[in-house]
């Protein structure tokens, strides 16, 4: 059953210090922008990046799109090259989502960024975002604050019927301007690509570039779609689900209180069996693991994950690494 509905709070100074407060601490807030409301965890905390896909119900983690409120914070977060640079100076703050190389060390959860090595970028224009990313003094991961497969809420009551106790509070600050969520583009490389058009028009930006943008259709090597883009990053052993038993020589990526017993090198994504711990845990065990496997031919066994919740989309993320070799 749903439970209450979340409390749409004022946009005022003293409910933006709250739900400040709410994300230094790990909750979910609901926030308006310009284009379509989000629903804003603290980007750094694997738990609150966790538990925004939890309340989504996506099947499948796609890297979300990190809000801060400069350039210059932007910078510290990512590598904004010069051809991202102009689109910034142009269109930032504002609905332009830029996809950069992520800068190492910026200590953002690798479940926020789906472990791509890039980041996507974006400086909010409305007021009541701008003064709760200030006011938290945090980069926040924010996808539309949907549930999975519903309409993008453009309006605080929207984003209060979806959601119950997930949220500690629905920030209002009236109609979403634009409606339609922001333009996304990889900056990557040096040649602009359109991954996602949306409230910044392709002309506009092409206005400013003075050259074609790229879709992604036209460019093979980059992902057109998160389905794609989440297939990019994989651990370099092989992986093997559903394990009931750890074979000589391979890695245990453990799940539950009771582990498969082994010699070898051992994680467990959550001892308490808790699901939003495991999806938190996810591409950090992977790694320790890769890293602890002596030879890239070697392999992690995979103990069961129950496919509910957020176990569907840990699921999805593994049968993809396992799929990878
Ligand atoms: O207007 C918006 O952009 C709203 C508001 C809340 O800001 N947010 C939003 O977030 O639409 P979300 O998570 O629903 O969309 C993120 C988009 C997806 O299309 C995703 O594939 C893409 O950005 N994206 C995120 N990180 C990426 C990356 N590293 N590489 C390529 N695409 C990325
Ligand atoms: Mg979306």
């Amino acid at each position: 059953m749903a439970s209450e509905s979340p409390s749409i709070l004022p946009g005022t100074s003293a409910s933006i210090e709250r739900a400040a407060a709410a994300l230094r601490s790990g909750q979910l807030v609901a926030m308006p922008t310009e284009t379509v409301y989000g629903l804003a965890g603290n980007a750094r905390d694997a738990e609150a990046v966790a538990r925004i896909f939890a309340a989504k119900g996506r099947p499948s983690f796609n890297p979300l799109i990190v809000h801060v409120s400069s350039l210059a914070e932007a910078e510290a977060l990512g590598h904004v090259d010069a051809a991202a640079q102009r689109l910034a100076a142009r269109f930032w703050p504002g609905p332009l989502t830029l996809v950069v190389r992520a800068r190492e060390g910026n200590a953002i959860a690798e479940l926020a960024t789906a472990g791509l090595g890039t980041i996507a970028l974006r400086v909010p224009a409305h007021p009541v975002a701008r003064a709760l990313i200030a006011a938290s003094g945090l980069p926040l991961a924010a996808p539309a604050a949907n549930k999975s497969g519903r309409l993008a809420p453009t309006c605080a009551a929207d984003v209060a019927a979806d959601f119950g106790s997930e949220l500690a509070c629905v920030l209002d600050g009236g109609a979403a301007q634009h409606g339609l969520e922001s333009t996304v583009i990889d900056a990557t490389t040096g040649d602009l690509v359109l991954l996602r058009p949306g409230a910044v028009t392709a002309v506009e930006i092409e206005t400013v570039t003075g050259t074609p943008l790229t879709r992604s259709e036209h460019a093979p090597d980059r992902p057109s779609s998160p389905g794609q883009l989440l297939s990019h990053y994989a651990p370099r052993a092989r992986v093997r689900l559903d394990a009931d038993e750890v074979k000589s020589g391979e890695a245990l990526l453990a799940f539950g209180p009771h582990p498969l017993e082994t010699s070898g090198p051992a994680v467990n994504l959550s001892e308490r069996g808790d699901l939003v711990e495991a999806a938190a845990r996810l591409f950090a065990s992977l790694r320790k693991l890769d890293a602890a496997l002596a030879s890239s031919d070697a392999t992690i066994a995979v103990m069961p994950i129950p496919e509910q919740g957020l176990g569907e989309a840990i699921n999805d993320r593994l049968r993809r690494a396992a799929a990878a070799r």
